[in-house]
């Protein structure tokens, strides 16, 4: 069994040395794949791009968690991190500036380095025989790259092997869309959704690292009556919310709201489907919350639907109405299970055609980190 401890110089999520993966297991308990899967000699070589951001730390602490089997790690960053070091499974890395050559001889790039970097070096990985898993928006909507949630479309990947001689990308999705269709979909299986209304509430960690620590560092200076920095964000933060700060496009919508629209319709492969959303950024650390409304063809009343939910992977049901207990970004945080409650029969449809749920997800694990490590498993 390998000792699943990680410590680096600096933990850019918690400002300290070290964290611990082992602590992040799943709301039911850790996945029997850590069980299946040892080390194996003929195991992939992985590389990971972004290794010192908010998602590429993730993948570390989800590679430990779930025992995914490897040969070799490539730890990349930027020039600003190259020669630092990490530990990682009681080994130490050097941390490699991201290059033209980082691919040699690699079976499996993990990209979260944001699209640019993405757009550049993901060709490149791809002509190394790579297989790429990149969690950027850059190549999502590209017809001939697969948009994959394992739990729910793991199909559209199937022709992609590894080592076949023959590169490929395969986009993880944005992380709303991930943690609104992981609920969604069991129900859009049984009763077909004809319409999505979606409101978030995300979380500072879906901006990544320097988000977070913005977030913590604007709380101390409002309590102590300064005046809050604001380098991310273009206005305070800390006990405020305000609109996504995606790009606002020509239509009104901003660009996070049109990622669930055309991922979702690309996902469920199903041009018709008819999404609207409202995205917003709330002062919680880490994990998004999503109210979501559904209108469906078929008739599906609310005991139904919550025995569906109980019975779809990767998500639980936390629903307790005499207590007034239902999901929490804090509830979620650091799990892999999206956490799915106040699910009720929407009052303004009629015959039982509407549902009204609310969604928490830990995005830089589900969202993120975790659903790329679960693309990646199903290659092996
Ligand atoms: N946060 C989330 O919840 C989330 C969810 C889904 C998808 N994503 C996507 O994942 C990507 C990373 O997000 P994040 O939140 O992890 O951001 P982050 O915390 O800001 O980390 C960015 C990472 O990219 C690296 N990087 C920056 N410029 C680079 C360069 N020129 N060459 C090589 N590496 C470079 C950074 O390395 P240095 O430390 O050396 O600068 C760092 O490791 C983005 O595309 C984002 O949209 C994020």
């Amino acid at each position: 069994m390998r000792a699943p401890a990680v410590s680096q110089h600096h933990h850019p999520l918690t400002g300290g040395a070290t964290f611990a993966p082992s602590s992040k297991t799943s709301i039911r308990g850790r996945s029997n794949l850590a069980i299946r899967m040892g080390l194996k000699e003929d195991a992939p070589s992985l590389a990971i791009v972004g290794v010192t951001g908010a998602v590429g730390q993730e993948f570390l602490s989800v590679l430990s968690d779930r025992a995914f089997p490897y040969q070799s790690i490539r730890m990349l960053a930027s020039k600003r991190s190259a020669g630092k070091h990490l530990t990682f499974e009681d080994k130490d890395y050097i941390i490699e500036e991201l290059n033209q050559d980082s691919f040699n001889g690699i079976d499996i790039v993990l990209f979260s380095a944001g699209g640019s970097i993405s757009k550049e070096f993901g060709p490149i990985a791809i002509d190394h025989g790579s297989v790429v898993v990149d969690n950027s928006s850059a190549f999502r909507m590209d017809e001939n790259v697969p948009l994959v949630i394992p739990e729910v479309n793991p199909d559209a990947m199937a022709h992609i092997k590894l080592r076949s001689g023959k590169g490929a990308l395969i986009a993880n999705p944005n992380c709303s869309t991930i943690i609104c269709l992981m609920a969604a979909t069991p129900l859009h299986r049984h009763a077909k959704v004809m319409r999505m209304v979606v409101s978030t509430y995300q979380a500072a960690s879906g901006a990544g690292a320097a988000a977070m620590e913005e977030l913590d560092l604007q709380t101390r200076e409002v309590l102590q009556g300064k005046q809050p920095t604001c380098k991310i964000f273009k206005q305070q933060y800390a006990f405020n919310i305000f609109s996504h700060n995606a790009p606002v496009l020509s239509n009104g919508y901003n660009e996070e709201e049109m990622k669930l629209v055309k991922e979702t319709r690309k996902i469920w492969n199903d041009m018709n489907i008819k999404v609207t959303a409202t995205c917003i950024r709330v002062p919680v650390m880490r994990a998004h919350a999503e109210s979501i409304n559904l209108q469906f063809e078929k008739p599906l009343d609310e005991s139904t639907a919550r025995d569906i939910l109980k019975r779809a992977a990767g998500v639980v049901v936390i629903d307790d109405r005499a207590s007034n207990h239902f999901p929490t970004p804090l509830e979620v945080s650091n799990k892999d299970d999206v956490a799915v409650g106040r699910i009720r029969q929407d009052l303004s449809q009629d015959g039982n055609h509407g549902l009204d749920i609310f969604v928490c997800g830990d995005q830089i694990r589900k969202g993120a980190a975790l659903n790329a490590i679960q693309i990646a498993e199903i290659l092996l």
